[in-house]
């Protein structure tokens, strides 16, 4: 008996892999994101980032405004907060989002969230089922792609050309769907200044997305954390504006208008699709930080937030333009780029033939790091793209970045 006890307690080699769901077997890190972690932190130039600059955080309105919410408000900050978010922020976003972008907010709610990352994988809670065919912009941000793989949706790929969306090519894939008896269940955008490609969906696509979504049925989730860092050309209203039913997830962030640190961001629309997320919110972590969530009501409703928008677009349009300089001077002929009235990416399309993937171990090699564009697309079969971050490298090291891929290039092409 002794002995059965003890061969069991006996140490063996714990077989790791045998506990984990099927799910998270399937769950792997990207090569590619693990080398450019190391790139991080050494003295590469790295332009492959989506980070921020620091420099931008305000440092000193969020001590002002801290200092003065512990004062005040302590009791509702430092507490559990509901679920759909700290109501006095929520009316200071809809009335901020009636009066920037023309939403009538009368039949729209708005439940905070823990940064737009968590909306997203909200909705593939919500309304993702297995086999459901969702659309997505050819290549798109790879942090939706992840969220929504989850949920195992079947993604049609709708490429992108300077004015956003194919929405042409859409319309097309949507009659084909239709004669296979197929429904599409949404459409996911970053309608401005796209992540990863930097490209702007114009107003004619915009509206056209919407009355393709009322002919075939089917709803828009609208990711919008780059709108107003805009550097050049004019403003152009979000989907959401022109949405007379409520079919467009609408979702935002402070990430790049205050800090990704604050995680948190903001999913408007319609009520009823609302409270099913707040059930699903609810299950994953109660409420978003509610600290955070006062802060942002007073950076909100006292102007803070207003006021802050220009300084940020002030540092981030000299970046934009070194690139933009640098990729004009120093790239050979056959590289094609995009040129972003505002956000933080250019994409780069190099000749066919040359596999951004493989190359980025030479760029690395002379001080520079890209991100290869293939896992933005979701069907990865695009080898010949690059994303390029302008907001976290200053402007000498934007352009020595620059000239230093467009010496590997020059090198390739030959
Ligand atoms: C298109 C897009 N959506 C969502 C996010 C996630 O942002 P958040 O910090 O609000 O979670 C990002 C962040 O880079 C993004 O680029």
């Amino acid at each position: 008996m002794e002995d059965t006890l003890r061969r069991k307690l006996e140490a063996k080699p714990l077989n790791f892999e045998s506990f984990f769901s099927e799910k998270a077997l399937g769950m792997k890190a990207s090569e590619i994101r693990e080398l450019l972690k190391l790139v991080e932190s050494s003295d590469i130039i790295s332009l492959a980032g989506g980070l921020p600059a620091p420099e931008t955080f305000p440092v000193e309105m969020i001590k002002e405004i801290s200092a003065e919410v512990l004062e005040k408000h302590a009791d509702k900050a430092l507490q559990y907060g509901t679920t759909k978010g700290f109501t006095p922020l929520r009316l200071a976003l809809a009335s901020w989002m009636e009066r920037h972008y023309a939403i009538p907010m009368s039949k729209v709610e708005i439940m905070m969230v823990a940064g737009s990352q968590q909306a997203l994988d909200l909705i593939g809670r919500t309304f993702i089922n297995p086999g459901d065919v969702v659309a997505v912009e050819a290549p798109t941000y790879l942090a939706a792609l992840n969220a929504f793989g989850y949920y195992e949706p079947e993604f049609l790929s709708i490429p992108l050309d300077d004015d956003g969306m194919k929405v042409d090519l859409l319309e097309e894939k949507l009659e084909e769907l239709e004669k296979e008896g197929k429904k599409l269940k949404f459409v996911y955008t970053v309608s401005t200044f796209q992540n990863p490609a930097g490209v702007t969906m114009s107003v004619e696509r915009r509206k056209k997305l919407i009355e393709l979504a009322k002919e075939y049925d089917f709803l828009i989730v609208e990711d919008n954390p780059y709108s107003e860092l805009r550097y050049s050309g004019e403003p152009v209203p979000p989907i959401k504006h022109f949405d007379d039913e409520g079919r467009v997830l609408y979702l935002g962030t402070f990430s790049k208008i205050l800090s990704p640190g604050f995680r948190l961001g903001w999913v408007a629309a319609h009520p009823h699709f609302i409270r099913k997320m707040e059930i699903a919110k609810q299950a994953i972590d109660l409420c978003a930080n509610t600290l955070s969530q006062v802060i942002a009501w007073k950076y909100v409703e006292e102007g803070y937030l207003d006021r802050h928008i220009p300084e940020i677009i002030e540092f981030y349009r000299p970046r934009r333009d070194a690139m933009l300089e640098a990729l004009e001077e120093y790239m050979p002929d056959g590289v094609r780029w995009t040129k972003p009235d505002g956000g933080m990416f250019v994409w780069l399309t190099l000749p066919e033939g040359i596999d951004t993937k493989l190359m980025l171990e030479k760029v690395i090699a002379r001080g520079v790091a890209y991100v290869p564009g293939e896992a933005f697309f979701a069907h990865r079969d695009v080898k010949n793209t690059m994303r390029l971050n302008f907001t976290y490298v200053p402007e000498e090291k934007i352009r020595e970045g620059v000239r230093r891929l467009a010496e590997v290039l020059k090198e390739e092409l030959h």
